[in-house]
């Protein structure tokens, strides 16, 4: 039996599109915050295999998901590395800052897999307890918006430390994109390796890339991964998000090889349909404060959507991340209306 979001992935129309939600593990549930409260640090709580496999766990048990993602961050590879991260309550992560290609020297590869064991032990352990029509998904920032982290030593509103570098010393900033695309293939691969069925890479920083930048910094390291992950897991779908992407969309779905993108909540439907769904599967893309709303007009978006983008290879998801206070029966709410929902 091949699973629905493999299928749609694959470029299959179905009468009934798989769903699944980013961040759909998270504070909005009860059942995560009780579970947060039992692990200290938050990427302690990712290191723990039996908190981490419940929090994956959970918004399928109550939402009849298509689809579970891992429950771990895109930040355990810097962390990984050797650039150690920590997060503090309602505060952001912050690393140790990597400026210059010679402070690149504070990290290392050396041991990557074992360092990140308590992650695969995760994703066998969900792969192992998942009910059999459900997708395991696995994932990796994207290098640009890793490096984003890197750079600024946490979250940024302006990237200036991370462009300016690109633009002043392409080959420093260059050799930091090798270390993020070897090790973001690596972990990749090692979940696919563990029990993952389909991985996604999160490049939620895309669309504050200039047209060259994007192509030099987005679509290149993402064509490499895409390559890596291939030669090593052939038929594992790959779906790309390049959040606020615009226009550059079209030139990521047809030059980096991934068999769909997930599109962002700016993304006009009838222009995805031609420019997008047109060379692979879409996934996306309802607001997340439209779900944090709720009522008749989320319904009304969402089968617009629906009646849009079900016409193709489809996979319904959120634009960008649940919102940390959106009502639980919102999201019953959206599973109920995309699992009932037909095109007649
Ligand atoms: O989607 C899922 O349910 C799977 C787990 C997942 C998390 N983070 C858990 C998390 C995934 C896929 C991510 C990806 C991630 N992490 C991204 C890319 C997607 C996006 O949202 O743009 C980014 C940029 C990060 C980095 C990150 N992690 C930040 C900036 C923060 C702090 C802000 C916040 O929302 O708290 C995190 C923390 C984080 N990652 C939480 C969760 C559930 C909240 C931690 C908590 O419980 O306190």
């Amino acid at each position: 039996m091949i699973k629905l979001l493999v299928r749609a992935l694959k470029g299959e129309t179905l009468a009934r599109p798989p769903f699944w939600l980013m961040r759909q593990a998270g504070r909005y549930l009860p059942e995560y915050r009780a579970l947060r409260e039992r692990a200290g640090g938050f990427l302690a709580f990712c290191y723990t295999p039996n908190l981490a496999t419940e929090a994956t766990l959970q918004p399928v048990t109550r939402f009849a998901t298509d689809a579970a993602i891992l429950f771990s961050d895109i930040l355990v590879i810097p962390d990984a590395l050797g650039a150690e991260v920590t997060f503090k309550q309602g505060d952001g992560p912050r690393i140790d800052p990597i400026r210059s290609a010679e402070q690149l020297s504070s990290l290392s590869l050396a041991g990557l897999e074992d360092r990140l064991s308590p992650v695969y032990e995760v994703v066998s352990r969900v792969s192992n307890e998942l009910p059999e029509d459900v997708t395991l998904i696995g994932f990796a920032g994207a290098p640009w918006t890793v490096a984003t982290y890197m750079v600024e030593g946490g979250s940024s509103k302006d990237f200036a430390l991370t462009k300016s570098w690109a633009y002043k010393n392409e080959s420093g900033f260059a050799a930091l994109f090798d270390l993020l695309i070897e090790a973001t293939s690596r972990h990749l691969v090692a979940q696919i390796r563990h029990g993952a069925e389909v991985v996604q890479i999160f490049d939620s920083w895309a669309g504050v890339l200039s047209a060259e930048m994007f192509e030099r910094l987005c679509i290149a390291p993402t064509r490499q991964i895409v390559a890596r992950v291939r030669a090593a897991a052939p038929g594992v779908p790959i779906i790309g998000f390049p959040r606020g992407a615009g226009i550059n969309m079209v030139s990521y779905a047809q030059e980096t090889g991934v068999d769909a993108v997930g599109l962002d909540t700016t993304v006009p439907l009838d222009w995805a349909v031609r420019e997008i769904q047109t060379h692979c599967a879409v996934q996306g893309n309802l607001d997340p404060v439209l779900l944090r709303t709720g009522g008749s007009r989320m319904v009304t978006a969402i089968r617009e959507i629906l009646a849009n983008l079900a016409k193709g290879p489809f996979v319904f998801n959120l634009g960008h991340g649940v919102l940390p206070d959106t009502p639980v029966e919102n999201v019953a709410l959206l599973a109920n209306t995309v699992r009932n929902w037909s095109s007649a």
